[in-house]
């Protein structure tokens, strides 16, 4: 496989993996909720849309989840790996996942790219409160 090297070190294989062929890359018609944030050093941008159903217990699931992210390896992969991670998820599980886990799940990522992985946790955080305050807004209408 291709190894990745960048001024920030070089990038293990399942990063590779996850880069080139990125799961649940584009966007969800009508999603519930949407999540953009971006980071003004490095000027990555992601973009999460997320749809939410109900399961068997009654509790909310991440039901579907895509990105859209404009950015580097490390950004692409962890958006890439969340999406797998949250995908079925109750949205209190999904919020639960933070940085340690997508990087964990990525099997590491060069230290000066752990700020990427911050990026995909807070997008997904976003998206769910998005989610939540549309849902406040239609029961207060
Ligand atoms: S370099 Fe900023 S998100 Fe990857």
């Amino acid at each position: 496989m291709t190894k990745i090297i960048s001024k920030a070190g070089s990038y293990n294989q399942k990063v590779v993996k996850c880069f080139k062929n990125p799961k649940n890359y584009g966007q969800i018609k009508n999603p519930d909720g949407v999540g953009e944030v971006g980071n003004p050093v490095c000027g990555d941008v992601m973009k999460l849309y997320i749809k939410v159903a109900k399961n068997k217990k009654g509790e909310e699931i991440v039901k579907d989840i895509k990105f859209e992210t404009f950015g580097c390896v490390a950004a692409i992969a962890t958006s890439s790996i969340l999406t797998q991670i949250a995908k079925g998820k109750t949205l209190k599980e999904a919020l639960k996942i933070d940085n340690k886990k997508i990087i964990k799940s990525l099997g590491g990522l060069p230290p000066i790219k752990v700020h990427c992985s911050v990026l995909a946790a807070n997008a997904l955080k976003k998206a769910i409160g998005d989610y939540y305050s549309r849902n406040d807004s239609k029961k207060n209408e």
